[in-house]
């Protein structure tokens, strides 16, 4: 049984013998978090992947991520601290459903989150994430929109670009979804100078709330900025280790008990360790499953500059 100082040193003695570059979302625990070589949103982290010179990348996340990774660069060995580490949201819409709408409209695209499998990429025109999903939508052709498979980033989406038809679907993020309006009233009420953080996952109702409205890290440049005497936050917990950098000293407050994601603080320093030290799990995938899965990724690349 190793210490985590002792887990810490061996990842990074492991990095330099390896050659492995550490990525990490905002929503994994702190301590991985600190240890990583970069931090950042679902976007930022699928564009590192692609760019970072490494040949090995331990991905510390959900298997989307890694999984998008391996997509955009097959030429890499993107291993993970625990491959089944998944999104329950990526399992909410089936290929059927998508081709039945598909067949109702001639002019619809087909937009999907990140947060999918490569099976439902492979049946999308193009991905988004929270950071680029309006200037896609709004730079596509179609007037039709079948956004997939989070209903509250849908409504977020066809509230803001209302010149398109946004078809939803009834997917959502347990932990953002169950984020409670009464709640963040309460708080606003109580400390009205604070800014509201929210992520385009929460319902609108929440949403409509927000001070500051966008992706892990559009909520953390705001509190970069450092201008308010606190912030309620309204996204994962996970967040809070570097805004509490960002800006020492403030407030956070945190509207509702269940806003921590299991599937992200499945990552743990042990895992990551043994990940690097046995280059397992590694992902693994269909070679045409991929090729099919990277048009929508590649354009969301080319549509998000
Ligand atoms: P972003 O980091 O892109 O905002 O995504 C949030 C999320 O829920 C990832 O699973
Ligand atoms: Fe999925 Fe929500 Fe967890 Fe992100 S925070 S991985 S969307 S369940």
């Amino acid at each position: 049984q190793m210490s985590d100082a002792e887990l810490v040193a061996g990842i990074q003695r492991l990095k330099q013998e390896k050659d492995i570059v550490v990525l990490a979302h905002f929503y994994v625990q702190d301590e991985i978090q600190d240890v990583a070589d970069h931090i950042g949103d679902s976007y930022q982290l699928a564009k590192l992947a692609q760019t970072t010179p490494q040949q090995t990348i331990c991905f510390c996340g959900v298997n989307f991520m890694g999984e998008s990774a391996k997509i955009l660069s097959p030429g890499k060995q993107i291993i993970m601290p625990d491959i089944n580490a998944g999104c329950p949201m990526a399992d909410m819409i089936t290929i059927d459903e998508i081709e039945r709408v598909k067949a109702q409209y001639d002019d619809l695209a087909v937009v999907a989150y990140v947060n999918t499998t490569a099976e439902t990429k492979a049946h999308s025109d193009v991905c988004v994430t929270s950071s680029n999903c309006l200037e896609i939508v709004r730079s596509l052709p179609q007037k039709n929109i079948y956004f997939i498979p989070d209903i509250n980033l849908g409504s977020y989406i066809k509230s803001q670009v209302p010149e398109k038809n946004v078809i939803l679907h009834d997917g959502f993020c347990c932990v953002h979804h169950k984020i409670r309006v009464a709640a963040v009233q309460e708080m606003i009420a109580a400390n009205p100078d604070y800014k509201v953080l929210v992520h385009p996952e929460a319902q609108a109702e929440v949403v409509a709330l927000g001070d500051v409205v966008g992706s892990t890290k559009v909520l953390l440049d705001e509190v970069k900025k450092n201008d308010a005497p606190g912030y309620i936050v309204c996204t994962e917990v996970g967040i809070l280790h570097q805004m509490r950098k960002a800006a020492p000293g403030k407030e956070f407050l945190v509207p509702t008990r269940t806003q921590t994601c299991r599937s992200m603080k499945r990552n743990t320093l042990q895992k990551l360790y043994d990940a690097m030290d046995t280059m397992t799990p590694e992902i693994m995938m269909d070679e045409e499953l991929m090729q099919q899965a990277l048009r929508p990724l590649e354009k969301m690349m080319e549509l998000s500059l």
